[in-house]
C-alpha cells in the first residue's frame, strides 16, 4: 500500500521558473520620490529624523534631479518650506511660491520628469492646520475649497503635471477640478489622497517641513485608524468628484485598506511609504538590527503585492539602486 510516488508541485520550480511565476515585481518606474525644498541658496541639510533625506533650495535641485533621472526615477513630488507663514496659507498659491519655483527649477533641469504636487495648507498657515480656521479653531472647509483650488491652479501654471489633494477637506476634488477646467487645464489629472488616517506616522514629515499643529490635531478631518468601509466611502466621494488616481496613507499599517480599495474600484492606487514608515526602518539599520536593503524591498514589493500602482518613497534612490544591482 502506501501513497503513489508523490512529487510537491514546489519541487518543479526551479529558479528559472521562478522568474516566470512571480506575481509581483518592483522597478524604479513604480517610484514617486518626495522631496523638501526650503528658502535659501546652496542650502543641503539632513532632516535629523530622516537620515538620507534633505531640505535643499531650488539651485541645489538641477544635480539632484539629475541624479534621480539617471536611477530611473521619474516622477517627483516636491514639499515646501516657506519663509513665511500667515493665517491663510497666502504661500500655497502664491505664483512665486515655494513650490511654484522648485516645479519650474525641475521642469527647466529635467524637462521629462513628472511633476506631482501635493495640494494642502498646512505647510503655510501659521496654525500649521490643512484649511483656514473661525474664532473658534474650526476648519472652515468651503473657504477653504476655494484656496485649494487656487493652490492647483497655480502650480498646474507653474508646470505641475498632476495634482494630488491631501487635505480632506469636504468637496475639495470637486472643486479642484472646476477650477483646473475652467483655467485651461481639463487633460491635468488628479490624484486624490482619498484615504488618509489621522496618524502618528507622519512624524517626522511634520518636522522637516516644520508643519505640526500648533494646537488641536487633524482628526476632525483625517480618518480613524479604525475604520476600513469608511476608505471605501471616501474613494466613492473623489471617484464621483473626479478624482483620476486614488492614495491609500500610510501605506504598511493598511495594506488591507489598500487592497479593498484597489479591488473595489479597479482605479489606479498609490501607497505613500510615508516618514515613519521611512524613519522607523533607517533607525533599526543604523543599529544593525536589521538588514537595511532586505527589508526595504520587501516592504516596498508588499505595497505593490497589495495592489499598488506606484509607491510614494522616501527610500526610492536607494532602492532603484539595489534594484539595478540585482539585474
Ligand atoms: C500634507 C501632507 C502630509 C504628508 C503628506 N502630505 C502631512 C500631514 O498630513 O500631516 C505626510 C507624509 C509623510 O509623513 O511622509 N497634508
Ligand atoms: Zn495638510
Amino acid at each position: 500500500m502506501g501513497f503513489p510516488e508523490y512529487r510537491p508541485r514546489r519541487m518543479r520550480i526551479n529558479d528559472v521558473s521562478r522568474g516566470l511565476i512571480r506575481e509581483t515585481h518592483l522597478a524604479a518606474e513604480d517610484f514617486i520620490y518626495p522631496f523638501f525644498v526650503c528658502p535659501g541658496e546652496g542650502v543641503r541639510e539632513e532632516v535629523p529624523s530622516m537620515p538620507g533625506v534633505f531640505r535643499t533650495s531650488i539651485d541645489m535641485l538641477e544635480k539632484e534631479m539629475h541624479e534621480l533621472y539617471e536611477l530611473g526615477i521619474t516622477k517627483v513630488m516636491p514639499f515646501g518650506i516657506p519663509s513665511e507663514k500667515d493665517e491663510v496659507g497666502s504661500g500655497a498659491y502664491a505664483d512665486d511660491g515655494i513650490v511654484q519655483q522648485a516645479v519650474r527649477a525641475v521642469k527647466a533641469a529635467v524637462p521629462g520628469m513628472y511633476v506631482i504636487c501635493d495640494v494642502c495648507l498646512c505647510e503655510y498657515t501659521s496654525h500649521g492646520h490643512c484649511g483656514v480656521l473661525d474664532e473658534t479653531g474650526y476648519v472652515k472647509n468651503d473657504e477653504t475649497l476655494e484656496l485649494l483650488a487656487k493652490t492647483a491652479v497655480s502650480q498646474v501654471r507653474a508646470g505641475a503635471d498632476m495634482v494630488a489633494p491631501s487635505d480632506m477637506m469636504d468637496g475639495r476634488v470637486g472643486a479642484i477640478r472646476a477650477a483646473l477646467d475652467e483655467a485651461g487645464f481639463p487633460n491635468t489629472p488628479i490624484l486624490a489622497y482619498s484615504v488618509k488616517y489621522a496618524s502618528g506616522y507622519y512624524g517626522p514629515f511634520r518636522d522637516a517641513a516644520d508643519s505640526a499643529p500648533a494646537f488641536g490635531d487633524r482628526r476632525a478631518y483625517q480618518m480613524d485608524p479604525a475604520n476600513a468601509e469608511e476608505a471605501l466611502r471616501e474613494a466613492l466621494l473623489d471617484i464621483e468628484e473626479g478624482a483620476d488616481m486614488l492614495m491609500v496613507k500610510p501605506a504598511l499599517a493598511y495594506l488591507d485598506v489598500l487592497r479593498a480599495v484597489r479591488d473595489e474600484f479597479g482605479y489606479p492606487t498609490v501607497a505613500y511609504n510615508v516618514s515613519g514608515e521611512y524613519a522607523m526602518v533607517k533607525a533599526a539599520a543604523a543599529n544593525g538590527w536589521i538588514d537595511e536593503r532586505r527589508v526595504v524591498l520587501e516592504t516596498l514589493l508588499s505595497m505593490k503585492r497589495a495592489g499598488a500602482c506606484a509607491i510614494l518613497t522616501y527610500h526610492a534612490k536607494d532602492a532603484a539602486r539595489w534594484l539595478a544591482e540585482e539585474c
